[in-house]
C-alpha cells in the first residue's frame, strides 16, 4: 500500500520540515544496505486531511499524576499537543511522520509487559497493575530525535528504577532490552521492496542497568495529562531524554534482563550510524550529518520549528556525565 497525503493547514510538508539529508537519512540507508527500490512516500489523494490527530477514544483516559518538581520546566516551551501528535517515529506503521492514523491499528486490549530474564522476581504486568503498583507523576523532558529535530513533551509514568526494585535484577543482570510489539498482520513495516534481508523486527531498544536506574529514566503511561495515544507508543514505552530519541522503545510488550548487551533496532540494521549508547551530543556528528543545532518544535499550533543550539546529553549531564567519565 502507497500512502498518499495532503499537508493538513496546521502543518508543514515534510521535506520542509526537516532538512533534505536528515528527511532521506533512514530510508535512503534502507535501500543502499538492503538493496531495496523505494515506492514514493509523498504525494497526494488522501480524502479527510484537515482533521487533527486522534486525540480521542476509548484509551485516551485522563491521566492525573503530580508534576515532579524536579522536572517541572525546562528552558524552552512545551511543544504543542497536536503537532506533538501528528509528528511522529513508528516504523512498524511505515515510513512517514505523519504515521497517526496508520499507527490506530494497534490493537491495545488486554496488554501485558513481561519482565524477565535475570531477575528474582519475573513477573507479567497488564496496565491497570503497573497504574497501582507504581506511583504515576509527570515530567517535562526535553525530547530530541537523531535526525536533529526536537520537542518538549510532559510525560506521565514511573521512574525505571521502581521496576529495578520490583523485580530484582539478579547479579549476573548488566543490560535490559525493551521490546515493542509487533504482529506482520498489525504492523507492515516501511513501504519498501526488494530487501535482500528482512529488516529486525520487532524493534527492540537497550540499555545499561546503570541508565536503567538512573533517576532520569522513565516509563511513559501518558502524555498531556492523558494516557499516550497510540502514535506515542500506547500503553507504555521508554523515555531517556539524554539518548536520541529512537532509544524510547514505543508500544513495550517485553523487558529482558541480560548479562549480555542486546540487540537493537538501529544498531542492527545500521551500527555506523546508530550507537547503542546515543547519548545526545552536540560535537558527535551524525555521519551524513551535523548534530550541532536542532529544529525545536515549540508551542505554535502550526509545525514550525526554531533552530537551537545542541546541549550536551540534552541539557542533562548534571544527572547523566558520570556514567560516562
Ligand atoms: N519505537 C518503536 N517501537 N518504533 C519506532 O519506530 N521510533 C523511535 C522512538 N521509538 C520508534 C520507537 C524514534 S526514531 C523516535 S524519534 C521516537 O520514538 C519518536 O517518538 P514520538 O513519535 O512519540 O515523538
Amino acid at each position: 500500500m502507497v500512502y498518499f497525503r495532503i499537508p493538513k493547514t496546521w502543518e508543514l510538508p515534510e521535506s520542509t520540515v526537516t532538512n533534505q539529508s536528515a528527511f532521506w537519512n533512514r530510508r535512503q540507508v534502507l535501500k543502499t544496505l538492503f538493496g531495496a527500490s523505494l515506492l514514493p512516500l509523498i504525494g497526494c489523494a488522501q480524502e479527510d486531511t484537515e482533521h487533527p490527530p486522534q486525540l480521542a477514544g476509548a484509551h485516551i483516559v485522563d491521566l492525573s499524576a503530580a508534576r515532579n518538581p524536579a522536572f517541572a520546566q525546562v528552558d524552552r516551551p512545551t511543544t504543542n499537543r497536536a503537532v506533538a501528535a501528528s509528528y511522529n517515529n513508528f516504523y512498524e506503521f511505515g515510513g512517514t511522520k505523519s504515521i497517526w492514523q496508520n499507527a490506530q491499528a494497534l490493537p491495545l486490549e488486554n496488554w501485558k509487559v513481561e519482565v524477565t530474564g535475570l531477575v528474582n522476581k519475573p513477573r507479567t504486568y497488564d496496565v491497570d497493575t503497573l497504574k497501582r503498583e507504581f506511583p504515576l507523576e509527570e515530567r517535562i523532558y526535553r525530547f530530541r530525535c537523531v535526525e536533529a529535530w526536537s520537542m518538549v513533551l510532559p510525560w506521565i509514568g514511573f521512574p525505571m528504577n521502581a521496576l529495578i526494585q520490583a523485580v530484582e535484577p539478579t547479579a549476573q543482570a548488566k543490560y535490559v532490552q525493551f521490546m515493542s510489539y509487533y504482529d506482520t498482520k498489525v504492523t507492515p513495516g516501511p513501504l519498501l521492496t526488494g530487501l535482500l534481508r528482512p529488516l529486525p523486527w520487532p524493534y527492540t531498544e537497550g540499555l545499561r542497568i546503570e541508565e536503567m536506574a538512573n533517576e532520569l529514566a522513565f516509563f511513559a503511561l501518558g502524555i498531556y495529562g492523558q494516557t499516550l495515544p497510540k502514535q506515542h507508543g500506547a500503553p507504555i514505552r521508554a523515555v531517556l531524554p539524554w539518548k536520541y530519541g529512537f532509544k524510547g522503545a514505543k508500544s513495550i510488550v517485553k523487558i529482558e534482563f541480560t548479562d549480555q548487551q542486546p540487540a537493537t533496532y538501529w544498531n542492527t540494521l545500521v551500527p555506523a550510524e546508530y550507537d547503542f549508547e546515543a547519548n545526545v551530543n552536540p560535537r558527535q556528528p551524525h555521519p551524513r550529518w551535523s548534530q550541532a543545532t536542532e529544529r525545536f518544535i515549540g508551542a505554535q499550533s502550526q509545525l514550525t520549528w526554531e533552530r537551537k543550539e545542541t546541549l550536551l546529553f540534552n541539557g542533562y549531564a548534571e544527572y547523566v556525565a558520570r556514567l560516562y567519565a
